[in-house]
């Protein structure tokens, strides 16, 4: 079958790898994707909010599958777009409906579903400008560190960790009076600081059936050590070592069961991922948040471990059949290190040349932000590679991406020499 990705980063990259591999796939088109996709699929350059052009496109190239990578096509309405239109009915899109994906666009949605539904997650208030002194008030009765997060969609960077009661109030105040994540700030959820350890885990669910996928473990700092700026991502591991089988059982049973149980009993079509950000309170799983997607770095980590047909998976998922389909999985650990441009996450240039890449024998070279311009890849992004490796442990396979990092280069070339270090 014909099968369309819709993003453009390192997550679509490792979509369009595996899926080039299954003998299902006929053609595979990647919009608007990268340089590291335009080798192995066909690129078209359209936006993933553009729902009108890729329905064209889908129509044109007699697509099946639409695979969607990121959150805001999802939050924007894509699957429903799909589901109603009399000529895209039938075609195979992966991603939740609207109201599913509000679990990701609604901070304060997420927090009303998982008290509904008694999944274990943080105490919590939400508040607008016109409760702003309640707000005031509320932070008084909590104790440092204080957590403010904009209701909305804010690129990752809607989530502010405050020591002082004092700066708290100010931001909570910048947040709801002056706008500072724009419309995303309308709301602010106030949260109750969980103080451990964080990891993320993979469902892919029909709506009525699940598939537990690999764990895997961000490094979301800029700097060694988990300092600095927040970014994307920095790299990622896979399985997360300290998630045994006592924990999963718990995130499984309090977390993955009554998340799709709730999906289902409120009527929300969801045939997709939900990404479970989990902080570990003394071995006690805690959800920090919602993503109706995969992440990115993670996916790159998360992808090459599962050896079941992802079309079949896909597959499975749209025809709620995930019970008929085995997961299986290589037991391997893989790690990616993340290669950035020289000032990310603050302004950066663009359009360096990357060298290198063709010398890469034993780890994958995951594009994120790449270019193909005259025939040579330049970097088009603030994350540009992603370098994933697999062996028997994750120490060995970040000394194959480590390694093979030296083989690569462009001007200004950061990246974080500490992946794994808390592990
Ligand atoms: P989020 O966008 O919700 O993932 O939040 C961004 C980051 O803030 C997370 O990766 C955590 O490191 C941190 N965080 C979010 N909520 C909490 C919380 N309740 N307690 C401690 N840290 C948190
Ligand atoms: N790496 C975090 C995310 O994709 O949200």
């Amino acid at each position: 079958m014909n099968i369309l990705i819709l993003g453009s980063g390192g997550r679509e990259h490792a979509f369009a790898y595996k899926i080039a591999q299954s003998s299902r796939c006929t053609n595979l088109f990647v919009a608007p994707g990268n340089a590291g996709t335009d080798q192995i699929a066909t690129n078209v350059a359209l936006s993933v909010n553009d729902f009108e052009t890729i329905k064209n496109c889908v129509l044109e190239n007699r697509i099946e599958m639409v695979v969607v990578g990121p959150e805001d096509p999802l939050v924007n309405g894509i699957a429903d777009y799909f589901a109603t239109s009399e000529e895209l009915e039938n075609v195979m899109l992966i991603g939740p409906s609207k109201r599913g994906a509000e679990l990701e666009g609604s901070k304060e949605r997420a927090k009303e579903f998982m008290m509904q539904h008694k999944i274990p997650t943080a105490d919590y208030a939400s508040f607008t400008k016109e409760t702003l002194d309640d707000g005031k008030r509320f932070l008084e009765t909590l104790d440092a560190p204080y957590v403010l997060k904009a209701d909305g969609l804010a690129a990752g960077k809607g989530v502010l960790i405050l020591k002082n009661l004092d700066e708290a109030k100010q931001e909570l105040e910048n947040m709801l009076s002056h706008s500072k994540f724009g419309a995303a700030s309308t709301k602010v959820v106030i949260e109750e600081f969980l103080d451990g350890i964080e990891l993320s885990v993979f469902v892919l669910t029909d709506g009525k059936n699940y598939k537990v996928l690999p764990t895997a473990k961000d490094y979301k700092r800029i700097g060694e050590g988990d300092a600095g700026l927040n970014t994307g991502g920095m790299g990622a591991i896979s399985p997360v070592p300290f998630a045994d089988e006592v924990l999963m059982q718990k995130i499984e049973q309090r977390i993955v069961k009554p998340t799709v149980n709730g999906l289902k009993e409120e009527n929300i079509d969801y045939k997709g991922f939900v990404f479970i950000g989990l902080i570990n309170v003394n071995n006690e799983p805690f959800v920090i948040e919602y993503n109706v997607r995969m992440g990115d770095p993670e996916t790159e980590v998360v992808l090459p471990r599962i050896k079941t047909d992802l079309v079949d998976l896909f597959e499975a998922t749209y025809h709620q059949k995930l019970n008929e389909v085995t997961l299986e999985l290589d037991e391997r650990s893989a790690t990616t290190v993340m290669l950035v441009s020289g000032g990310y996450p603050e302004p950066y240039e663009k359009g360096k040349e990357i060298h290198g890449i063709e010398t890469i024998e034993s780890s994958i070279v995951f594009h994120a932000g790449t270019k193909l311009i005259d025939g040579k890849v330049v970097t088009n992004g603030g994350r540009v590679i992603a370098v994933t490796s697999l062996d028997e442990d994750f120490r060995k396979a970040l000394k194959k991406s480590y390694q093979n990092i030296e083989k690569l280069s462009f001007d200004r070339m950061y990246y974080r020499t500490d992946i794994g270090f808390d592990l």
